[in-house]
């Protein structure tokens, strides 16, 4: 029978779970009103139950999968929110491993080698050595993006140290994302706050006095939201006044959706294909139209 073959099509093993929810409510019922026919056939039956228990199987994965997530996710966004004291003194420990000979052992700076970090907050101690910025090369290099020294929660571990001395602007927690309906708002904000920089697809560009914008295209979240509120070395700082935090998540999905889509839109050099053939076509036209003339203008 009919409703025998369409179950053959559908039965992966694990199609009700999900398809469930999206079946229109009519054909629910049709599905349910099969139920008493099966009665008809054992087979049918047994098959029904087999679809049952996988349904139950692949419910019981997603939940041992949502458990296990939800076990480790706020675990982890619980040690970023409440980095412990013993986080700061880790953080102590490895900042006078590598950092003191620039920055002095109370973070007062070292004349001719490194600023105080007296002050200026975790966000931009995150910014600074989550994009291996920091520590530097040594004196005088120029401190570009390179491979990070330290991993995510020594490096939260370091941040906290130093925003534990005098404050400053904060590494932010949570979702760092705004809502996707604000991608436009993004858009808006960036064109009028970091385009000028960044260029206009966050690509990077030169800037006076052979300094350079980077590109944005590593940048995560997090190092997106801390350089806006720690402006490292030419960039302006965009403190929560100039920039509300909402503002900065729309921001940052803008970016993030930029470079996820492939293509930025704009005037790329390799897209004149479409130019080219109007071209060709209009001057193949005008010829036509020359001939066309001539010939008259032969007759008459
Ligand atoms: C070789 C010397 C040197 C070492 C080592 C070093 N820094 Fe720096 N740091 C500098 C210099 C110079 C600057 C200022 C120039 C710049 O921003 O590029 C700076 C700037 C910074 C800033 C930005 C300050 C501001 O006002 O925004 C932070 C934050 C920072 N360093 C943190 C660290 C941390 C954390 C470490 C260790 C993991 C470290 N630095 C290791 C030399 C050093
Ligand atoms: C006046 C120019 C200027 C403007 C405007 C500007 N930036 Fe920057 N930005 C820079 C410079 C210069 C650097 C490199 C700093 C360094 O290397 O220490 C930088 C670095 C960054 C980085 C680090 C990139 C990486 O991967 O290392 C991010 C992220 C960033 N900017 C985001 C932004 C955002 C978002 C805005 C707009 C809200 C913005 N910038 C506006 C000049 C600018």
């Amino acid at each position: 029978m009919t409703d025998d073959t369409v179950d053959a099509d559908s039965d992966l093993g694990f199609d009700p779970a999900v398809s469930d929810r999206d079946v229109p409510t009519a054909a629910r019922a049709a599905r349910a009103s099969k139920a008493p026919s099966s009665s008809r056939g054992g087979g049918l039956r047994s098959k029904v139950s087999r679809k049952v228990s996988s349904v139950l199987v692949l419910i019981g994965a997603l939940a041992a999968v949502g458990g296990g997530y939800s076990l480790l996710a706020p675990s982890s966004s619980a040690d970023q929110t409440a980095l412990s004291a013993a986080d700061v003194e880790t953080g102590r420990q490895l900042y006078e491993s590598s950092c003191i000979t620039c920055h002095g052992s109370n973070l007062q700076g070292v004349q001719g080698r490194g600023p105080s970090l007296i002050g200026v907050g975790s966000a931009a101690t995150y910014f600074q050595v989550s994009t291996g910025r920091m520590p530097a090369a040594g004196q005088g290099a120029t401190n570009n993006r390179k491979p990070a020294k330290f991993n995510e929660q020594q490096t939260q571990q370091i941040a906290a140290y130093v925003g534990s001395v005098g404050g400053g602007p904060q590494v932010p927690t949570g979702d760092l994302r705004g809502n996707p309906q604000n991608i436009s708002d993004g858009g808006e904000l960036f064109r009028l706050n970091c385009a000028s920089c960044h260029n206009f697809a966050g690509k990077g560009a030169p800037l006076s006095a052979g300094k350079v914008a980077p590109s944005l295209n590593n940048a995560t979240d997090l190092q997106l939201y801390t350089a806006m509120l720690s402006g490292p070395e030419n960039m302006p700082v965009f403190s929560d006044n100039q920039i509300t935090p909402d503002q900065k998540k729309a921001i940052i999905d803008y970016i993030q959706n930029l470079k996820a889509s492939k293509d930025p839109g704009g005037a790329g050099l390799d897209r004149i294909g479409p130019v080219s053939e109007g071209l060709l076509i209009w001057t193949a036209g005008l010829g036509v139209l020359m001939v066309a003339i001539l010939w008259i203008g032969r007759k008459s």
